[in-house]
């Protein structure tokens, strides 16, 4: 079944729509014709991208400027879309942190699984029960191929992409005869242009140019795989390979060695 088409009363939620790859679902949805709700923490790159949106594609674009690892504002945002008619939640905000846990800022990692994990699951909980009245919906969750296996010196963030990747390819499963599509969307490295040599991150600079993928490219064949209601969207030659190498090497090999290059990119 394929997703709702857009609609004057529906909104498209796009969560971390500020940079990357929300900011790319955001105008892919927007190209497509469906009203958006927009968020992340900075406001003032929202209002900016909400007001191109609406001059390219006529679309509405509502902006909520929320903080999804603090439980307070995300059960406010959650109040709200649970009132709401959404018809695509894009589940994308994230982030991760490089080092051995035990080095890393305790609060840092406790923010990320508020963010990773309960700012994907709270959302869906909130939008699931308009979708199964409604007998329609569409859920894209930003996972990653690095919930695929462990990694060493990227715990957290490994560990809370495989709750997401887990939790996604189960909840299709049983809201496939409900209507409602669901899909994970877990790309290798994926960013929008090289930034300046001067501005690159460590992760930018370890990772070589032909790893990476498209922002552009990759929201447009997530939301054809929504659409499709496939289980998982990898995009690009070399994300695959990298999913089905992680699938199959054995872990207690690979894993010292994925350790040992997320060491360098903590900075050691
Ligand atoms: N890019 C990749 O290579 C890659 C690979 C695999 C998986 N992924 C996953 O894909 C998703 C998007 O990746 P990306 O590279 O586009 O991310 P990104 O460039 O780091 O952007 C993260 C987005 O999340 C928002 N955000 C961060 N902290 C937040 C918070 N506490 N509350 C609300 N919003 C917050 C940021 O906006 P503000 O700063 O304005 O809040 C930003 O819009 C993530 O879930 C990521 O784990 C990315």
């Amino acid at each position: 079944m394929p997703v709702p088409a857009p609609h004057p009363d529906a909104r498209a939620v796009v969560t971390g729509a500020s940079q990357n790859i929300g900011e790319a679902l955001a105008t892919e949805l927007a190209a497509r014709g469906h009203h958006l709700i927009v968020t992340a923490r900075r406001e003032e790159v929202l209002t900016a991208l909400a007001a191109r949106l609406t001059e390219r594609y006529g679309v509405t674009v509502e902006v909520r400027a929320v903080d999804l690892a603090d439980p307070a504002a995300r059960g406010a945002f959650c109040d709200e879309l649970a009132g709401r008619h959404v018809s695509i939640l894009c589940a994308n905000a994230g982030t991760a942190t490089f080092g051995a846990v035990a080095k890393l800022d305790a609060q840092g990692e406790k923010d990320q699984v508020q963010l990773n994990v309960l700012g994907v699951h709270d959302l869906v909980l909130a939008v699931l029960p308009g979708m199964v009245e409604r007998r329609a919906g569409g859920i894209l969750i930003s996972g990653s191929a690095a919930g695929n296996s462990p990694i060493p010196n990227n715990a957290t963030y490994a560990a809370t992409k495989a709750f997401v990747n887990t939790f996604s390819e189960s909840l299709r499963g049983e809201v496939k005869p409900l209507g409602i599509n669901v899909t994970v969307l877990a790309p290798g490295p994926v960013r929008t242009e090289l930034p300046d040599p001067d501005e690159q991150s460590l992760v930018e600079k370890l990772i070589p140019d032909f790893l990476w993928i498209d922002t552009e490219y990759t929201a447009k064949v997530s939301l054809d795989g929504l659409e499709r209601n496939k289980m998982r969207v990898v995009p690009g030659v070399t994300s695959k390979a990298m999913s089905v190498a992680s699938g199959y090497a054995p872990r207690s090999i690979v894993t010292p060695i994925v350790g040992a290059v997320y060491k360098k990119l903590g900075g050691e």
